[in-house]
């Protein structure tokens, strides 16, 4: 057991039990398959007392009796409050490589009949990663004229709303590669850069809990579902992969984040080495 989780919170501006803590945390389960384990819980009081604030509540008592309502408002605010969405352009830079060098050049070969590409990147967060994949796309010209299209998706309402405006503090494009930044255009005096349209228009956003039923059919040749699953038990991922399995092509490509793995999760999948996957059933 850590330290924060020994910690009294009962003393605290808002008293939050060990059984506040814990239907959180089922709470959080059931509407997001995210495992809130003990050392979060100060992570968690510390994002939900400002849900507390907002709405005038003096103890979690009164909040944990809103959110176990089975349909309320705030369930929307409360799963917004729990995510966690780090990320960066060009995250696991290798992956990116693989996609440019590998994995669009034989989909040039393989879809030369209907010149039409699809990608899912699934917990998308504030748009780098798709947006580093439409980069990607329009670096190459052989798909200049191809129906490229990138579906961007996340649980948290308020990373989609973020991701669709496409406008980052400059610091935060500063490791892109020289030949990637022409894609961006720079406001010095806001000290932000802003996502140009031509890359932008290849990406559609969309709030979506993976857990949930999917609009989409597919199929999709790509899917990145990186460092989302970290959160989730075994046999949540297992379900996700397997529905991933289902709507990617039989031969899709799956890019899963860095600390996670396939392995004794699902046999759909052969590793192509650094959490890179194809379909295999
Ligand atoms: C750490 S971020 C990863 C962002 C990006 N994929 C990357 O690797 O940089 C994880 C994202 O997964 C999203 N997420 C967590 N549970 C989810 C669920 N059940 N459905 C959809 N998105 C979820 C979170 O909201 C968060 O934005």
């Amino acid at each position: 057991m850590g330290l924060a989780a020994r910690e009294d919170f009962s003393e605290r501006e808002f008293p939050m039990s060990d059984a506040n803590f814990v239907q959180i945390k089922n709470i959080a389960y059931s509407l997001t398959g995210i495992n809130l384990s003990n050392h979060k819980k100060n992570m968690v009081y510390g994002r939900l007392t400002r849900r507390l604030r907002r709405l005038s509540m003096n103890d979690f008592n009164q909040y944990c009796e809103l959110i176990s309502q089975e349909k309320c408002e705030e369930h929307v605010e409360f799963v917004n409050a729990i995510t966690t969405n780090l990320t960066s352009f060009f995250r696991e830079s290798h992956h990116f490589e693989y996609l440019a060098n590998s994995v669009l050049p034989e989909l040039y070969v393989k879809n030369k009949t209907t010149k039409k590409i699809r990608i899912w990147s699934a917990g998308c967060s504030t748009g780098e990663e798709p947006y580093s994949i439409a980069m990607v796309v329009k670096s190459l010209a052989m798909f200049n004229a191809w129906d490229v299209k990138i579906l961007a998706t996340d649980l948290d309402s308020s990373v989609v709303d973020r991701a669709k405006i496409g406008v980052y503090p400059t610091e935060r494009a500063e490791a892109i590669e020289a030949r990637y930044r022409q894609y961006l255009s720079v406001n010095s005096r806001e000290n932000v850069v802003r996502v140009k349209d031509p890359v932008r228009a290849r990406i559609t956003f969309k709030n979506l809990n993976l857990l949930s039923s999917w609009p989409m059919k597919g199929p999709f040749d790509i899917i990145f579902c990186r460092n989302v699953v970290i959160y989730f038990d075994a046999e949540t991922q297992r379900k996700l992969f397997d529905r991933y399995a289902d709507i990617l092509r039989s031969d899709g490509h799956l890019f899963i984040g860095h600390s996670e793995s396939l392995h004794n999760i699902t046999k759909r999948f052969t590793s192509l080495g650094r959490t890179i996957y194809q379909r295999v059933s």
